[in-house]
């Protein structure tokens, strides 16, 4: 027996217990243990029943996600799982943790399953541009049905193992011990002579064309751009049209198909870089975190109360202080509002919100954050206010006391000289709305003690955040990045480009939404306090495209307005705004500009190259350690599309040397000031490689 799968017997009961750590994985040796243990059960005619079972924290999580893209070794999947449900004698799974992906496939190839009741189900497959390849879109819906099947395989969505039981994937929740609970489990099946019992003999649930066809449209929506989710669906199709034991063989044909394409090559790419950003490479071995078991937050407006619902929401204490008795009361009232509709609509306990709630201590008196291990300060964006208060911590704090700005974009060495405490001083960028948006873009200073780095890495992980680590520059990864495709915006639109023309071929290649639309929801007010607070360093040609000063100026601010780019209705709906045409030929007239037809292509290679390129800065620069800090924050940060793998993994795709001849062009006819080439792009793509090794 190998060592990943061991085999005991105990009476006329057998176990095969995996043992693959971190997450039991189905690597090779699993699935040859696998196999072996069946034969072995089969081969022993004391034996009348087999618990199949993991060691560690989870259940088999999936395959070997790094086995991908390499020659399978030893027996694959399929033929592990086809040997488990085609024993002659039962088979139960006992599981537990999360039963994702290739795990779901084991364990529903199993003929009994019992749950530990904290387990969680799901295929992850679309995730990284797969689908389930080894019986999972034939079997789920002969046990669960066809609209449980859709959710599952083609949004990747979990299930706890209540849902899993009421919807027939599983027959039990173990009660205690979930290998006691299977032992006795088997003891009863073993007793009353109880014979396998496979999925793949139940028929297929009724058809359903208006599911299929709803799942269809809403999917092109949700999941826009990906090309799993749809072959998800049409791979659950295979079930009518063909024989089980020939649509479990088309749909592994389709899941090799989907390994080998582009989509699933760089959302693989993503999975392994999110985990790989949580690794900081220069950070001493010995560094230890340093403890936070309460945290401040200063300032309350929009950023700081979502931080606050954040931190609450981990469970951990949080001292919120606001400007004054009025500003906290306003702030808790928005808190309290948010966290009611969550209860509303079923998404939370009111006992969970009241648990959050009594973890927020309001306060108007920075003197009340003496005791906290970690503050956040999120007052208003301005270099000298910002100052101000950092004085004010570095005398109220306790030293050692973590001193987090939560600026955009404003430099953290000035308020680590105004705090007297430098060591302590650090940036913890969230995204707006904080409590939602997954990443966390933390800052490291000049000055910044290593252990503070590595206590908000952590901190970043225990309230739900994807942390990257960025170093000081002007507007940190994200949003320097991001201010180079608003420039190119504004320059398109001087050049003739519709704004709609534009945000749609954005949309087309894969964001959430256009560099004006975002403009409209971001506030076009704030867009021009950015382009103010930059109006020093910035070009003739920059200041002159002065569309959002104009808007502001018009009182036009966007969505919270009803007009700006766009004009919205009650619901926020965007409408074609005539204004906005007017403005644009009114300045053209009066700067003498001629406008031309601006094709979708170029449209999206300057927007994207302005990024790239800078990325490229970024990198040389040591602002981002490695190219995976930059994809990361740019695809959690900015919606940039995953499956393209993020900016630097999709350059790499196109090959640097054609895009850094598009830059040279680009150069020719805009001018140095916004189209040098990075150092870095163009020493990379003479030696003919990519941002990656
Ligand atoms: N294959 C290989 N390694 C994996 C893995 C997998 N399927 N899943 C996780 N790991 C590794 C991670 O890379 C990480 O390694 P490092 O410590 O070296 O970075 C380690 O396990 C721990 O993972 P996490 O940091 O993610 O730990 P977590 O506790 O936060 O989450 C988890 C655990 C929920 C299982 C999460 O890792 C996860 O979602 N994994 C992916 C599961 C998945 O996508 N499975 C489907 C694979 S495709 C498939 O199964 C279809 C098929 O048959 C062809």
């Amino acid at each position: 027996m190998n060592a990943m799968v061991t085999f005991t017997k105990q009476g006329p009961i057998a176990e095969a217990l995996v043992d693959n750590p971190p997450v039991n994985a189905t690597s090779a040796g699993v699935r040859q243990g696998l196999v072996d243990a069946v034969r072995q059960f089969e081969a022993d005619p004391e034996l009348k029943v087999l618990i199949l079972r993991c060691a560690g924290r989870t259940f088999i999580a999936g395959a070997d996600i790094k086995e991908f893209g390499k020659p399978m070794v030893g027996p694959n999947l399929t033929e592990a799982i086809a040997m488990l449900d085609g024993a002659s004698k039962p088979v139960i799974a006992a599981v537990h943790g999360t039963v994702l992906g290739g795990g779901f496939e084991v364990a529903l190839a199993c003929h009994y399953r019992i749950a530990d009741p904290a387990t969680r189900f799901g295929f992850p497959e679309v995730k990284l541009g797969l689908l389930p390849g080894a019986g999972g879109t034939q079997r789920t819906p002969r046990l669960a049905g066809l609209a449980t099947t859709i959710e599952l395989v083609t949004t990747g969505k979990q299930i706890n193992a209540k849902k899993a039981l009421e919807s027939g994937l599983i027959d039990r929740i173990a009660e205690g011990d979930l290998a006691a609970a299977a032992h006795a489990y088997a003891t009863e099946l073993a007793a009353a002579g109880t014979g396998p019992r496979s999925a793949g003999d139940l028929p297929m649930p009724e058809d359903d064309a208006a599911l299929f066809a709803d799942a269809r449209k809403s999917l092109a929506r949700s999941m826009r751009g990906q090309t799993a989710p749809l072959l998800a669906l049409e791979a659950i199709r295979l079930g009518y049209d063909y024989p089980f034991a020939e649509a479990l063989e088309r749909e592994y044909a389709m899941c090799k198909e989907a390994i080998a394409g582009p989509q699933s090559k760089a959302l693989r790419h993503v999975f392994a870089a999110e985990r790989e950003v949580a690794r900081i490479p220069d950070l001493p071995a010995d560094v230890t975190a340093r403890e936070v078991k309460s945290v401040g937050v200063i300032g309350l407006g929009v950023m700081g109360r979502g931080i606050v619902m954040a931190i609450a929401a981990a469970g951990i204490p949080v001292v919120a202080v606001g400007l004054d008795d009025e500003h906290v009361a306003k702030a808790m009232g928005a808190i309290e509002k948010m966290w009611g509709s969550t209860v509303k609509k079923g998404r939370m306990s009111q006992e969970q919100l009241d648990r959050q709630l009594a973890l927020i201590t309001r306060s108007t008196n920075v003197a009340d954050l003496g005791s906290v291990d970690l503050v956040i300060e999120a007052v208003t964006e301005d270099l000298a206010t910002k100052e101000k208060v950092f004085a004010e911590l570095g005398k109220a704090t306790r030293p050692g006391t973590i001193l987090a700005s939560n600026t955009s974009f404003l430099n953290i060495e000035k308020l680590a000289d105004a705090s007297g405490r430098a060591e302590d001083v650090c940036g913890m960028h969230f995204f707006n709305p904080a409590n939602v948006m997954r990443l966390l873009e933390n800052v490291r200073a000049e000055r910044t003690d290593p252990a503070v780095v590595a206590t908000i890495m952590d901190f970043g992980k225990r309230i739900g955040k994807l942390s990257v680590l960025s170093g000081v520059c002007d507007g940190f990864i994200v949003n320097r990045m991001l201010s180079k495709r608003s420039r190119e915006g504004f320059f398109l639109v001087e050049e003739g480009a519709a704004p709609s023309v534009v945000d749609k071929a954005v949309s087309g290649f894969g964001f959430p939404m256009g560099p004006f639309a975002l403009g409209d929801l971001a506030g076009l007010d704030v867009q021009a306090a950015a382009r103010k607070s930059r109006a020093a360093s910035a070009s003739p040609r920059e200041l002159r495209a002065d569309f959002v000063e104009q808007m502001v100026a018009q009182g036009n601010l966007g969505q919270k307005t009803g007009s700006g780019w766009y004009t919205y209705d009650e619901n926020r709906k965007a409408s074609h705004n005539p204004a906005t045409d007017a403005m644009i030929a009114a300045h053209a007239e009066k700067h003498g500009l001629s406008l031309r037809e601006i094709g979708e292509q170029e449209t999206i290679e300057r927007l994207v190259y302005a990024m790239v390129n800078e990325g490229a800065k970024i990198l040389s620069e040591g602002v981002a350690a490695r190219p995976q800090d930059i994809d990361v924050a740019m695809i959690n940060g900015l919606g940039f599309p995953a499956y393209t793998g993020g900016p630097l993994f999709w350059a790499d795709q196109i090959g640097l040397d054609k895009v850094l001849a598009r830059i040279e062009e680009f150069r020719e006819q805009h001018g140095d000031a916004y189209w040098t080439p990075a150092p870095l792009l163009v020493e990379r793509a003479k030696a003919g490689q990519g941002f990656y090794a």
